[in-house]
């Protein structure tokens, strides 16, 4: 039996990590918290988002790990990062101006006063992956987007206080969407969480909404994401034609966290935590 295939699969097809891995884990997220920090010293308006992307890139090969992004079904960069009301799956730019544009509000790559920006990491470290991402924000914005990024935040941590073993997936899942409906925002359908660990994407998908009690049920050793995406108006998400950037629907705002964690015997590990205490962009 070889590295990758240590460890059970339940009947849902998740695998059930063995108490050494979790150490792999928090390796390899530890590395992708450390580069969103570093992020965060660098988002200034007039900067580029492929200048970010750059940094990201150069992290990643310093710390003689490899990123999970580049050369991903055809992805060409270190990490997605979506601007305003792109939901997720931005993609690094360095344009001035764009010739033809059908996002709908934005026409360059460089930050302005006011935007509110996803980043999003994932690497790999002695095969082992971290994914993570993080809301920055550019200059000063506005009180609504604050409170969107305040609730998505709070949403995703609603979400990890659900993992527990005996607990279901949908639990997880309708933590979050009870937070973020009470608030009037909405979740995200299209996108998911998704299983990880010596993968990048494996069973289950993890909905960001659902009903008590229904789904997988919760096991020591499940490694999974909750990325869970919010909404100032309504959840529709569109992709444009370069195939990956997901934009909403109606052009609101869109804010997005992301942790990779793993079930214990009494709770759940974050791998990603930060390690300046900064996941929180208001640093609170
Ligand atoms: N990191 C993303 C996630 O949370 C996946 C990005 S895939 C890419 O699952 F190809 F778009 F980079
Ligand atoms: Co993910
Ligand atoms: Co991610």
């Amino acid at each position: 039996m070889n590295d990758q295939h240590r460890g059970r699969l339940t009947r849902d097809g998740i695998r059930i990590h063995e108490t050494a891995d979790f150490k792999g884990m928090h390796k390899a997220g530890h590395l992708a918290a450390e580069i969103l920090d570093a992020v965060g010293r660098n988002v200034h308006v007039g900067q580029t988002t492929s200048a970010i992307d750059q940094l990201i890139e150069d992290r990643i090969e310093a710390a003689g790990a490899k990123s999970a992004t580049i050369g991903y079904k055809g992805y060409q960069h270190a990490s997605c990062i979506s601007v305003n009301h792109v939901v997720c799956h931005g993609i690094p730019g360095d344009k001035i101006r764009k010739w033809k544009n059908d996002t709908g509000r934005r026409d360059d790559d460089t930050l302005r006063d006011g935007d509110i920006l996803n980043v999003d990491v994932t690497v790999i470290v002695d095969g082992w992956y971290g994914d993570t991402s993080r809301m920055y924000v550019a200059g000063k914005p506005k009180p609504y987007a604050e409170k969107l990024i305040d609730v998505t935040h709070d949403a995703l941590m609603t979400g990890i206080e659900a993992v527990r073993p005996g607990n279901t997936f949908g639990d997880i899942g309708h933590a979050i969407q009870t937070y973020v409906e009470e608030r009037r925002m909405s979740v995200v359908r299209d996108f998911c969480g998704h299983g990880l660990g010596r993968v990048f994407h494996a069973p289950p998908n993890v909905l960001h909404y659902g009903r008590p009690g229904s789904g997988p049920v919760l096991e020591e050793g499940m490694f999974f994401t909750i990325e869970p995406m919010v909404n100032l108006g309504r959840p529709e998400t569109k992709v444009l034609s370069d195939e990956w950037t997901a934009v909403t629907r109606d052009k609101s705002l869109s804010a997005q966290f992301e942790h990779s964690i793993g079930v214990t015997a009494d709770g759940c590990e974050i791998f990603t935590l930060s390690p300046d205490a900064k996941f929180h962009p208001t640093w609170d």
